[in-house]
């Protein structure tokens, strides 16, 4: 595995730094990084929060102690504290010092959640000075400044416990040869600067890593030699990339080929690292993913995690699993299945389309009502592997087997008698939430159902010139009439061709000509926007277009549950 011998400066000396070692009062339990490893699964990443910039609170969350009472109380044992320096230096080369008000507050954060029992791991998160790519930077001075934050971090937090872990830097890039090996110095520096601060830094675990925090550390990372702490890599895993960030109109999830490709990622890394603890330090299934394929999705990754001896932590940017505010879980299923999975016990899971080749899509996490239709019984099927059905619960009590639903296997019919408690023929029925189901298994996580009458829903412009839209945003306000997400926006010029990635012609029928979230539209729970440079590609191609707004449950771009929105030129 050591097949180079990296080298580095005396920084400390060089520094003025390396004088005076931290000495500890106390006394330090050393753990293998196996066993630190073991004992943090699952793990979260309180994400936006200490790595916001410029800093704490600029994206919208300030740490809350109590968010770790959440944690432990809600079965997770790691945690994975983002920490962005880079706004935070009070002085410039040579001593690059951090101001000591930052230090205390991520110390005192720290503390929070290490006294929970937490297994933590402190990092340098978004660092603008840390730039191994592009042409410009100074190596030299990188090295300094690095080495100096490490000495400092090192020194701030050298006495705590052996359940603080550190990791250098998130997510490096590094593409050549020399970038690479830069950041092969750059993690011995870490090391070495962890060693020079004294305390109990040169027996606590580190997390190593190779370029970008991707799977392709084979080959990569050397390890630095002569390092004394016990240490594990760690690597970051948002895949596919379309599923989880909402591209090219990507919302189905859970073929034995995309679990295959799990899989294979998981059990690379840990094929070629027999011996070495791996930390899977971020992943997240967007949760404007499809419902039941983010939970197939989550299982599915908890589950391969688990076989291939995976710790994981999820990222959360604030709201994604757990609800800081209202100390609640966003979606309870998918923290029952996290939870769940992270132990190995089996989850039943609501089944949905898998056919990347089908016109539309259904989903076994909700139970639909167009409003105006007839209400007829409802069937939905469910993974049960190898659990029973035990109840299902409504807002009114437990449902009666045989008059309220019927159990075949895996599919559940619920009778139109009992939907008829919620759902109505009329054409008048207001849309939206009616209901949530909750199904209880012999084991495992619980599941809801929900309830959903839905209608096609109203944009407030459905028809527009570009130069009026001039250099803004296209923002439309939208009434929603059923779930309040949008699934997927494709964008047609009126020839025929499509406006972004011709190449998704080559997709399944929900997929084709499908724009990307984020890129190219935006949604929230009140509107949607078509963002400037999609209207200008519009001008650009000088013919009309239609952006085709698509709702849950999809039933394809010509169907009841899609508008049109023109942009003329
Ligand atoms: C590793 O330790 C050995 C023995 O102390 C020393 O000779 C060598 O220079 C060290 N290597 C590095 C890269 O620090
Ligand atoms: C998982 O890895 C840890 C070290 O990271 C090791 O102690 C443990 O035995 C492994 N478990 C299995 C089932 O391989
Ligand atoms: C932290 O959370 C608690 C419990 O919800 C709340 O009472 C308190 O105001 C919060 N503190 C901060 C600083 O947000
Ligand atoms: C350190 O940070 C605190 C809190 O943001 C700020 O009030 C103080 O001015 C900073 N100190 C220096 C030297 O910049
Ligand atoms: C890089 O930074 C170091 C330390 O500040 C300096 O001595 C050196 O001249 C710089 N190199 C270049 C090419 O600017
Ligand atoms: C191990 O890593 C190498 C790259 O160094 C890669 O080519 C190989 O496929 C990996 N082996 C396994 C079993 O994953
Ligand atoms: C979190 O809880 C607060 C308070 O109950 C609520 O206003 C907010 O909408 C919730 N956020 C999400 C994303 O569910
Ligand atoms: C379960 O439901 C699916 C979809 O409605 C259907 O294809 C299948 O035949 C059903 N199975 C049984 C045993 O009824
Ligand atoms: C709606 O349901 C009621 C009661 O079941 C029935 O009498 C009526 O004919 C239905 N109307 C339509 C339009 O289906
Ligand atoms: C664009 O959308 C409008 C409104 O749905 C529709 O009338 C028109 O036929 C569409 N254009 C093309 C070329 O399909
Ligand atoms: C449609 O118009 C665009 C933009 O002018 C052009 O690039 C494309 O080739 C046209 N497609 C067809 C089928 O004519
Ligand atoms: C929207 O426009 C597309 C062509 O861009 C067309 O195929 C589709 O039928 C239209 N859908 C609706 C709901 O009008």
């Amino acid at each position: 595995m050591v097949d180079k011998v990296v080298s580095f400066l005396a920084l400390g000396v060089v520094l003025g730094l390396a004088q005076a070692k931290l000495q500890c009062s106390g006394s330090f339990e050393k753990i293998s990084a196996g066993e630190w490893v073991n004992r943090a699964n699952p793990g979260w990443n309180l994400g936006n929060t200490l790595d916001a910039l410029p800093t704490e609170g600029s994206w919208g969350n300030v740490a809350n102690f109590s968010t770790f009472d959440d944690l432990i109380h809600g079965g997770f044992r790691g945690l994975r504290l983002p920490i962005s320096w880079a706004d935070h230096f009070v002085t410039g080369a040579p001593t690059y010092e951090v101001n000591a008000t930052w230090l205390q507050r991520v110390e005192d954060v720290v503390d929070a959640a290490l006294e929970r029992g937490l297994y933590t791991i402190v990092n340098a998160h978004h660092e603008s000075w840390f730039d191994l790519v592009d042409a410009g930077y100074n190596y030299t001075e990188i090295e300094q400044q690095f080495y100096s934050l490490w000495y400092q971090i090192g020194t701030q937090l050298g006495c705590k416990s052996s359940l603080l872990a550190f990791e250098p830097i998130n997510e490096p890039s590094a593409n050549t040869a020399e970038q690479i090996a830069e950041l092969n110095k750059i993690e011995a520096i870490f090391i070495q600067a962890l060693a020079d601060s004294g305390g109990y830094n040169a027996d606590r675990v580190v997390t190593l890593l190779g370029p970008g925090e991707g799977l392709d550390i084979p080959g990569n990372l050397v390890v630095p030699v002569n390092i004394t702490n016990p240490y594990a890599f760690q690597f970051h895993y948002y895949s596919p990339y379309d599923f989880i960030f909402q591209a090219w109109g990507k919302t189905i999830w859970g073929s034995d080929s995309d679990k295959a490709a799990v899989d294979s990622d998981l059990a690379e890394i840990r094929n070629n690292y027999t011996d070495v603890p791996l930390v899977l330090g971020e992943w997240d299934a967007n949760p404007s993913c499809e419902r039941a394929a983010r939970w197939k999705y989550i299982d599915h990754l908890m589950r391969s995690a688990r076989q291939y001896n995976i710790t994981t932590f999820m990222w959360d940017a604030g709201s994604d699993l757990l609800n800081r505010t209202a100390h609640t879980w966003t979606d309870p299923v998918a923290h029952a299945i996290i939870i769940n999975g992270a132990a190995g016990t089996n989850n039943s899971l609501a089944d949905s389309t898998e056919d990347g080749d089908a016109v539309t899509q259904w989903s076994s996490a909700y139970i639909w009502h167009r409003i105006g239709t007839q209400v007829t019984d409802n069937t939905n099927t469910y993974l049960l592997n190898g659990n029973l059905l035990e109840s299902i619960s409504g807002p009114h009590g437990v449902l009666v087997p045989g008059r309220d639903y019927i159990i075949d296997g895996a599919n559940v019919t619920y009778k139109a008698s009992f939907l008829e408690n919620y759902f109505s023929n009329s054409t008048t029925d207001s849309p939206g939430e009616k209901a949530v189901l909750t199904l209880k298994f012999s084991h495992g996580a619980f599941l809801y159902a929900n309830l959903i009458a839905w209608d096609t829903p109203v944009l407030a412009t459905t028809n527009i010139s570009a130069a009026s839209v001039a250099s803004n945003d296209l923002y439309i306000p939208i009434s929603y009439k059923g779930l309040s997400q949008v699934a997927a926006v494709q964008a047609t010029l009126v020839n025929g061709t499509y406006l972004f990635d011709s190449w998704t012609q080559w997709l399944g029928p929900l997929q084709k000509g499908r724009a990307t979230s984020g890129s190219q539209w935006n949604y929230d729970t009140s509107s949607m926007t078509i963002l400037n440079s999609a209207v200008q590609a519009v001008v650009q191609a000088g013919v009309d277009a239609n952006f085709t707004v698509e709702f849950f449950p999809r039933l394809g771009n010509a169907g009841p549950n899609a508008v049109n929105v023109t942009i003329t030129v």
